[in-house]
């Protein structure tokens, strides 16, 4: 037998979108099989149909060499095809071993509980799937869960597993050790599909892949003939450039680095406890995580606005721990503070004060007096290429719209070319347009080589803009420094609600 199943022409509409358009795809007995796409390109949908959640609009289905329409999830599982979604289907207050056994008619479990488990644990051993049967699910993890899904796939005696995006919720080390898993059961004779957006998995452990692009299956390669380019090409439809992969810039150098820090919160507590973390040149480090768990304190403690009570932090080798605020000014660190007004811009005075208000030495003339017609004609030009729209240079700040405001103080950070930026919430209460201009600034910013911490609630900002991601709860850097290209929003998530090592169930 060639293939285990054969999907001709599969074509799927939804009442905006063809989810699927006359996709081929197939899998062989034994082989690890990628279906790889980005979002939104057809994974879910084309598996879907094949696991009988969804019924075709066009095409065929070849199982085991014979045309095959399944009505339900269940026909699919009695003909041997079963899928492991994206969001687990457990009942929370049964055991494992229930869960497992639940819908299977057999009701030899009620009879001979203690034999049913032996046998589970027997199963769950074979393929290296760790479980309790015992254990109610409740307790369990999400890596855990996963390991339960699977093994109940098994235990109904599936030849094809087709497991949805697996690794999202899960830690690298879980991620690797599911690879594993999945190659003993491909050694056994059984097919698998992993679906997934990352190139990195597929070349880690497809013997074959797929692409879906726009719903359509554009490419279909065999290892050894394709290679991580090649594959990103086809997924993207273009060639992928370094810009747009926003290639990570390892090779800079450290220009921030923070040793085992804490520093108290504003009620006395500790705000941050044991923070440790680098920003290199030409990085943009996202700290994403709730505000409140240690955000402001350190924004502040970078930029010498809190003191540090234990730890040390460097800049560019420089021991600069509790050097207070107008000398890390001065060392070419800019700060974008969390509240604009307050700490960020003079709301009475207007834009020329407020440009010179950081940098006032530097605008003194030689006989020691501001030179206010340069300072003038600087911040016109600032207010230019910033594109920050007010009603004359001499208007307080105040009147200023939430962006122009920020754009006015994105214009004095910027402008002192600094080494290092700590961004809070740039982008937060801005139009668009405005948040945008924000981006393309920072984006620039790191172009030229500095480091920006990037502090922010919004995922699709820290994804958009950051080279690595790290997770802020309780003071604490939650799990290892996540590369952006890599990391998915389900990982980010887990590190929010405070898991370590091992993800916890949500
Ligand atoms: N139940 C649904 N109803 C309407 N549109 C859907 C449904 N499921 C998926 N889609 C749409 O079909 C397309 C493919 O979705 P999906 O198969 O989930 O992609 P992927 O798994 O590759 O991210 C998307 O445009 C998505 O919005
Ligand atoms: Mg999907």
């Amino acid at each position: 037998m060639e293939y285990l199943v054969e999907m001709k022409g599969i074509t799927k509409r939804f009442p905006r979108v063809f989810a699927n358009d006359r996709v081929d795809f197939n899998v062989r007995p034994g082989e690890i099989h990628a279906l790889l796409g980005e979002n939104g390109s057809g994974k879910s949908t084309l598996m879907s149909i094949l696991a009988g959640l969804y019924r075709p609009d066009d095409g065929q289905i070849i199982y085991k060499g014979r045309p095959v329409s399944f009505r339900s999830p269940r026909d699919a599982i009695r003909a041997g095809i079963g899928m492991v979604h994206q969001h687990f289907k457990l009942v929370e207050t049964f055991t494992v071993a229930e869960n497992i056994i639940l819908g299977d008619r057999n009701i030899s479990f009620v009879l001979r509980p203690a034999a049913k488990e032996r046998e589970l644990t027997e199963l769950s051993a074979r393929f290296g799937l760790a479980i309790n049967p015992g254990a109610y699910v409740w307790q369990l993890s999400v890596g855990e869960r996963q390991r339960v899904e699977i093994v109940k796939m098994l235990y109904r005696g599936c030849q094809l597993l087709i497991l949805d995006e697996p690794t999202a919720v899960l830690t690298p080390q879980e991620s690797a050790e599911l690879f594993a898993n999945l190659r003993r059961m491909a050694d056994d004779g059984r097919g698998v599909v992993m679906i997934t957006h990352k190139l990195s998995e597929v070349m880690a452990v497809a013997d074959r892949v797929t692409v879906l692009r726009g719903g359509r299956a554009v490419a279909a390669m065999t290892r050894g003939s394709f290679s991580e380019r090649e594959l990103a090409t086809a997924m993207v439809g273009r060639e992928v450039t370094q810009e747009s992969r926003r290639q990570g810039s390892a090779e800079g150098r450290t220009v921030l680095e923070m040793r085992d820090v804490y520093a108290l919160n504003d009620v006395g507590r500790w705000g941050l406890e044991g923070v440790s973390l680098a920003i290199r040149s030409g990085e943009i480090l996202g700290v994403a995580g709730v505000a409140g768990n240690g955000q402001r304190e350190l924004a502040e403690v970078i930029t010498g606005l809190r003191p540090v009570q234990r730890g040390r932090i460097f800049l560019e080798g420089q021991d600069v721990t509790n050097l207070g605020p107008q000398a890390l000014i001065d060392r070419g660190i800019s700060h974008i503070p969390e509240d604009r007004l307050g700490t960020g811009l003079a709301p009475g005075m207007n834009a020329i004060d407020n440009i010179l208000l950081k940098d006032y030495r530097k605008a003194k003339g030689r006989a020691g007096l501001i030179d206010y017609k340069a300072a003038r004609s600087r911040t016109q030009k600032l207010v230019q290429a910033f594109d920050v729209r007010l009603a004359g240079l001499r208007a307080p700040v105040k009147l200023l719209s939430g962006g122009n405001l920020q754009k006015l103080l994105l214009a004095r950070e910027l402008s002192a070319e600094p080494r290092l930026i700590v961004a809070a919430y740039p982008a937060r209460g801005l139009d668009i347009a405005a948040a945008e201009a924000v981006s393309r600034f920072l984006l620039q910013e790191r172009r030229r080589g500095t480091a920006i911490l990037l502090i922010s609630e919004d995922l699709d900002e820290i994804f958009a803009l950051s080279d690595r991601i790290i997770v802020l709860s309780g003071g604490r850097v939650m799990g290892e420094p996540l590369r952006t290209e890599t990391a998915t929003r389900e990982q980010v998530g887990l590190l929010m609600m405070g898991a370590g090592g091992e993800a916890k169930a949500v």
